[in-house]
């Protein structure tokens, strides 16, 4: 028998073979990966997908490229378009995913060691993930700060000024104020990092709904176990996936192979209940 034999845990590299591994006692902690992917079905566009995705669509903000608008040193010069951008995305008016729902399921079982998101609309939080069991790796909607005094600004206020498209102005030094948010040219928050040695203890890594391009997001997937399956739900193969032995990919909707996973698992009506609820 050689190594990659002696390496592979699962009986089937498919969602049955992932199945029986979660029914297994070798399976305990589960972490997640999650990007815009697990938000579209939502209504909230991701960024990259060609006709559809965010950075497709934003020539009416007159940027000089797309990321312009998650850029702090452009926010600094003109916040404007990310403000116009933020009335259209702003919280609370979009519903949790089957997918959401689905890692809220995996917490209630005691499967979720922790939920890495690169999602800035809180949806984790908003289907019943526990707070505790969520990394918010870029930042989000939740809380907002003076860019030049870091003050905090309140939140009915910023709910205010992105539902009227005004541009909120510090109380105190009259800075720009912006959301928690972690543009390009931040630093990720302490706690991403200080999270990233539990990934050696993973038992299962699902990555949903991500084009893994952005880092240092992307190279988690790198950080757990040659032995700890790696499953992807994404539309497009990414990540370099089926380097390893033990990697899965089911390249459908992630609602859809949510569901199917519960199917296999007996959790199907338990993921609806959630859902329902959301
Ligand atoms: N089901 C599964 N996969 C999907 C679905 C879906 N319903 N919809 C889209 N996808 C896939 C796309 O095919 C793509 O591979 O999700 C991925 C989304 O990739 P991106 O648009 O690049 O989003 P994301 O990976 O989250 O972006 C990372 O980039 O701009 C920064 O900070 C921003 O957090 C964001 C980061």
């Amino acid at each position: 028998v050689d190594d990659d034999d002696a390496l592979q845990v699962l009986e089937t590299l498919d969602l049955h073979g992932i199945a029986k591994y979660i029914k297994s006692d070798a399976c305990k902690n589960i972490f997640i990966m999650a990007g815009a992917g697990i938000s579209t079905s939502a209504g909230i566009p991701d960024f990259r997908s060609p006709d559809t995705g965010l950075y497709a669509n934003l020539a009416r903000l007159k940027l000089p490229y797309p990321e312009a608008v998650f850029d702090i040193t452009f926010f600094r010069n003109n916040p404007k378009p990310f403000y116009t951008l933020a009335h259209e995305l702003a919280p609370g008016k979009f519903r949790p995913t089957l997918t959401h729902s689905f890692i809220r399921l995996l917490a209630e079982k005691n499967y979720l060691h922790t939920c890495f998101t690169q999602n800035i609309d809180t949806l984790e939080r908003r289907a019943g993930v526990p707070a505790d069991k969520i990394i918010e790796a870029h930042g989000s909607f939740a809380t907002q700060h003076c860019i030049k005094c870091k003050a905090e600004y309140p939140d009915d206020e910023m709910r205010e000024k992105i539902k009227n498209q005004e541009l909120p102005i510090c109380n105190k030094c009259k800075g720009y104020v912006k959301p928690d948010i972690v543009f390009f040219g931040e630093g990720l928050p302490d706690e991403f990092f200080s999270s990233l040695e539990h990934l050696r203890s993973a038992d299962l890594l699902i990555v949903m709904g991500t084009s893994l391009t952005v880092h240092p997001f992307a190279s988690l997937t790198e950080i757990v176990d040659e032995s700890c399956p790696r499953l992807l739900l994404n539309l497009d193969l990414v990540g370099g996936w089926g380097s390893r032995t033990n990697d899965v990919s089911c390249l459908m909707p992630c609602d859809d192979a949510v569901r199917k996973i519960c199917e296999l698992l007996g959790w199907e009506e338990e993921l609806d209940a959630l859902w329902a609820d959301t």
